[in-house]
């Protein structure tokens, strides 16, 4: 039997370059190997998104969208949105009753997040709850592993310490799991800061050509050539970077005419929104004629969903058996 993993994203906005690279490139090679459950996070995502979620309902969609588009194959993987299978609650208060607040308030990430989206109120019981219901959504389905990104060590951690607990209170019921590190490759934004929707700096799966010509054409290049002639590092270049990984069979020759300074910055960022736009193209086209089709998206969830439910629903007979809830 294969392995099972599960991993989910929250629809906070639109998909981007970095969610591409960052987590489903490896998504899609991980279908072969494991039983996948990839979840939409639409309850986590209205933890920080509740004071105005009128847009969440489309990022949702758009989201399995771009899964879809990018190689998730829903005859393989099961897709589903967190919010469509009410176990994960159910885990979620069961589990709330016994973890100590330190846990959550000592989580470096629920520092950061509280520092990085200082404009939101989130000083709230739900947002300090989130990796409690992390945890459900983990140990609901029994994933031996869950692939992501370093920052989402801390709530894979605190995933296994809710599931210690969890059987010394009431015998043993959940294995302990695994993260599946994502290694991900260098790729900024075009500030050459950390892609992030917060930070209006990243190139999404559905841009159009124009978009991407005007995001490449404002990328940081190498500051320290400043003038033609003068000579580049391609090495510290964010440019370089998307070459690298967009299209490595051309990132020599780059390299070879910054370094010499053969051509100027403008051309080279010109020929790299061709790249990005090449490379985005197939997804890009499936993702529309997807989107043309919305009722065909919203089947596939409600199938992931069933599909869902009937694992979920296994795991909560067993933990309200054991919990004494009848
Ligand atoms: N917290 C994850 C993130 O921000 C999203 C997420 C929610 C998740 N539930 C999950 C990831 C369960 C893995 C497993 O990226
Ligand atoms: Fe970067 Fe290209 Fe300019 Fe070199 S030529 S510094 S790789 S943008």
């Amino acid at each position: 039997m294969k392995k099972r993993i599960l991993s989910g994203m929250r629809p906070t906005g639109p998909l981007h370059l970095g969610h591409l690279f960052g987590a489903l490139t490896n998504w899609v090679m991980l279908q072969k190997e494991y039983e996948c459950f990839f979840m939409v996070a639409d309850w986590h995502a209205l933890m920080s998104e509740y004071e105005d979620p009128s847009k969440l309902s489309e990022h949702t969609i758009e989201c399995a969208a771009g899964w879809i588009a990018s190689g998730i194959d829903p005859e393989k993987s099961t897709i589903f949105i967190q919010s469509h299978v009410k176990e994960h609650l159910e885990l979620y208060m069961i589990f709330s009753d016994f973890v100590p607040l330190g846990w959550l308030e000592r989580c470096p990430t629920y520092k950061e997040q509280l520092r990085e989206l200082s404009t939101r109120h989130l000083h709230t019981y739900g947002f300090l709850g989130y990796p409690v219901l992390q945890a459900a959504d983990i140990l609901l389905y029994r994933a031996s592993a869950v692939p992501v990104g370093k920052d989402q060590l801390p709530h894979l951690e605190l995933t296994n310490d809710i599931a210690g607990k969890f059987n010394t209170l009431y015998g043993k019921t959940f294995s302990q799991i695994k993260p599946v590190l994502t290694k991900v490759p260098k790729l900024l934004g075009v500030d050459g800061r950390k892609m992030s929707k917060s930070y209006g700096n990243f190139i999404a799966l559905g841009d159009s050509e124009k978009a991407i010509k005007e995001k490449c054409a404002q990328m940081f290049t190498d500051p320290k050539r400043i003038k033609l002639s003068d000579k580049g590092h391609p090495d510290e270049c964010n440019l370089y970077s998307y070459y690298n990984l967009l299209r490595s069979e051309s990132a020599a020759g780059v390299y070879d005419y910054c370094t010499k300074a053969g051509r100027g910055c403008t051309e080279c960022k010109r020929d790299l929104a061709s790249v990005v736009s090449d490379y985005l193209a197939g997804i890009r086209a499936k993702r529309e004629k997807l989107l043309k089709n919305k009722s065909k998206i919203r089947d596939i969830l409600e199938h992931g969903a069933k599909r869902a439910r009937k694992v979920a629903s296994e795991t909560m007979t067993e933990v309200k058996k054991a919990v004494g809830l009848t």
